[in-house]
């Protein structure tokens, strides 16, 4: 078997309707590709697909985009939960469902018996290394990782992650869709947990939760001085609750797991939260209060 070139890119097929799933397949849908969702869940789906109406209406509201350019990308953007019917004419996958390595690789072994022989297989996982389904795939050339940040819609930057077996074809492939979808992706050549952004926000947030338990500064302060002092767009408490605490808790646990190194082990106080089921704005409450 081998990747298909740009060229053969006509259908892609985004698995997982979830605040990242849905808004990839926005963004494919935005720049021209005819684009599934797909999803166990219908009312995830549903969920999906009115989020994105709303987004689209917002953005014709703002002059961002014409009523009618909307209506085209949204009338490309289909909604199922029939994963082999929209697996049989995908030129071009993008897995992001659950952080589950055992469903991952279910559903790869599915997309290997059921993708045409040219599709592309890729992983949004932002803590799995590829090389961890790409077996299971049975073309682990083609598979590879694509990884998106929150909010997908508007952040630029797509992580392609190769494994050991990744086919230059396949990497090649998966860069020039990024830039067809509007971003500037990068390459990373080696799996390493976190990937390379994951650890830069790491690094920060670790730090701001160290000064913070230490009562060397509050957290509005903290916040405050991330975006006074060096520009970024949100402090790191406030990047937490938008991403999700449980995400936060799950991509330290799994970097943990990786390296053994107690200074990766999840923050206690994270851990805390979490247990109290304030898992930052999708539930009205995380390091700040929403409702
Ligand atoms: N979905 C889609 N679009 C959104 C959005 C969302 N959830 N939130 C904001 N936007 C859009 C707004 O509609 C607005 O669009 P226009 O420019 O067309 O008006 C634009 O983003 C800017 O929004 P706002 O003016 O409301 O607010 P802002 O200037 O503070 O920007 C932000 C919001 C883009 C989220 C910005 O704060 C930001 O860049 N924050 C940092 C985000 C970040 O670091 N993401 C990476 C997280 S890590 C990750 O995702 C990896 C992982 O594996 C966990």
């Amino acid at each position: 078997m081998s990747a298909g070139g740009i060229g053969n890119i006509k259908h892609v097929l985004v698995i997982g309707s979830g605040a990242m799933g849905s808004q990839i397949g926005m963004v494919a849908a935005l720049a021209g590709y005819r684009v599934s969702v797909q999803d166990i869940a219908e009312d995830m789906l549903t969920r999906a697909k009115e989020q994105l109406a709303g987004r689209m209406q917002a953005n014709v509201a703002k002059g961002k985009t014409s009523a009618e350019d909307a209506e085209a990308a949204l009338g490309r953007l289909a909604f199922t939960t029939d994963l082999d019917a929209a697996a049989a004419d995908a030129d071009f996958v993008i897995e992001a469902a659950t952080e589950r390595l055992d469903i991952k690789q279910q559903i790869f072994e599915r997309l290997g018996r059921l993708a045409p022989a040219h599709a592309i297989l890729t992983t949004n996982s932002s803590t799995l290394g590829s090389s961890k389904v790409a077996e299971a795939s049975g073309r682990p050339e083609q598979v590879c990782n694509m990884h998106f940040f929150n909010p997908a819609l508007v952040m630029k930057c797509v992580e392609v992650v190769r494994h050991e077996r990744t086919s230059d074809a396949t990497v090649e492939t998966t860069l020039e869709l990024a830039r067809r979808f509007g971003k500037e992706p990068v390459l990373i050549n080696r799996e390493i947990p976190g990937f390379v952004a994951n650890r830069l926000m790491g690094a920060i947030q670790k730090e701001a939760l160290a000064l913070h338990s230490a009562g060397i500064a509050s957290l509005e302060d903290i916040d405050t001085t991330a975006k006074t002092a060096l520009g970024h767009p949100m402090g790191p408490f406030e990047l937490m609750d938008m991403v999700g605490l449980d995400v936060i808790q799950f991509i330290a646990e799994a970097t943990y797991a990786e390296t053994g190194d107690d200074a990766d082990r999840p923050h206690p106080a994270i851990a805390d939260l979490v247990a109290q089921g304030k898992l930052g704005r999708k539930t009205g409450q995380g390091w700040y209060n929403y409702e």
